[in-house]
């Protein structure tokens, strides 16, 4: 049977994210909390769309807007027919920064189509068809199932396990005004490297994964990359130079997804700095916002209830 579509407004909340997170190159992916919320209203044909904070005045207001298209997946992909509705999207994730936002917009836009066909979440499938719609599925991953995300695509498919941050684990993203299209740092990166550093970027990783679960200590060592960041050097000159100068200075810092945010994590008991404190200031023109971990991914809710009574 085909479910009738929702009588009532459905919102949507949905973490920026933050992927690779140094040698995790396409695999890993941190759910922040910071939230793009969408409200959705069923309406009898067309949509509308208005767009309050990031991408508002850029992006397209028509069926092209990324949120739109999810929807409509969405809402195909489960056999529902909802005629039109209408779409108001408040933003808070930069867009073109690095943070996900792309993924946020896809995995709001999913989830809002089930909410708006009364279908519970089913995280697992979210994360395979957001894959579809993005491309890769670090970002989506966390998005779909919040904490620290491990992705991975099975011929076409995307999948991905969720692990649980180490609890105190923070995370700063220092965002500058200016920005870079994923598909553009993608196109500086060498289609070979050296079997060693390959090999030393796998140790990384494994180790990265135990850093992250519940060894914050070694945060530093297991965020070092030789994969992806410093290839990326002329599409984000400044980017390289902070994270350049916070790791010299024992902090953890990597390039968030494909840049230019940088993102700077901090266990318990380490960089535990409140912001303005000790840590470094952000370059000119650029902002710091102090973060923490989103647990549980995006979530969805019908009327006055709220998200935690999913
Ligand atoms: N909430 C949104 N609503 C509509 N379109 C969006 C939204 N978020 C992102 N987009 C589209 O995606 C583009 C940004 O995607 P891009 O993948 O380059 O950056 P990002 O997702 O912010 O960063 P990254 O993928 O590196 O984490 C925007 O310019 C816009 O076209
Ligand atoms: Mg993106």
């Amino acid at each position: 049977m085909t479910p009738g579509p929702a009588a009532e407004a459905v919102r949507v909340r949905v973490p920026a994210t933050s992927a690779n997170l140094g040698p995790g190159f396409d695999a890993f992916g941190l759910a922040l909390t910071l939230y793009d919320e969408l409200t959705v209203v069923p309406a009898e044909s067309g949509v509308r769309v208005e767009v309050i904070g990031s991408g508002a005045g850029e992006v397209a207001l028509d069926e092209s807007h990324l949120v739109v298209r999810a929807i409509r997946a969405g809402l195909e992909s489960l056999g529902a027919d909802v005629p039109g509705f209408s779409l108001l999207c408040e933003n808070r994730i930069p867009h073109g920064r690095g943070l996900g936002s792309s993924s946020a917009a896809i995995v709001g836009g999913l989830a809002a189509a089930y909410g708006l066909t009364g279908t519970p979440l089913d995280r697992d499938k979210l994360v395979a068809l957001a894959h579809e719609l993005e491309g890769h599925p670090d970002n989506v991953a966390a998005c779909a199932l919040g904490g620290f995300t491990v992705a991975w695509t099975e011929g076409d498919a995307g999948r991905a396990i969720r692990l649980d941050a180490v609890t105190g684990l923070r995370a700063w993203a220092y965002v500058p005004g200016t920005r870079v299209l994923t598909k553009e740092a993608r196109g500086l990166l060498p289609t070979a490297v050296p079997h060693a550093e390959a090999s030393a970027n796998a140790g990384k990783a494994a180790l990265l994964v135990a850093a992250i679960t519940g060894r914050p200590e070694l945060l530093l060592t297991a965020t070092e990359d030789l994969l992806h960041q410093e290839y990326r050097e002329p599409a984000m000159p400044e980017s390289l130079a902070l994270v350049h100068k916070l790791r010299g200075s024992g902090l953890p810092a990597v390039i968030s997804g494909a840049g230019p945010t940088v993102l700077l994590l901090g266990g318990p008991g380490e960089t535990s700095a409140e912001p303005g404190g000790d840590l470094p200031e952000p370059p000119d023109g650029w902002r710091r916002y102090p973060l923490g971990i989103d647990p549980v991914g995006v979530q969805v809710w019908s009327g006055e209830s709220s998200p935690s009574a999913e």
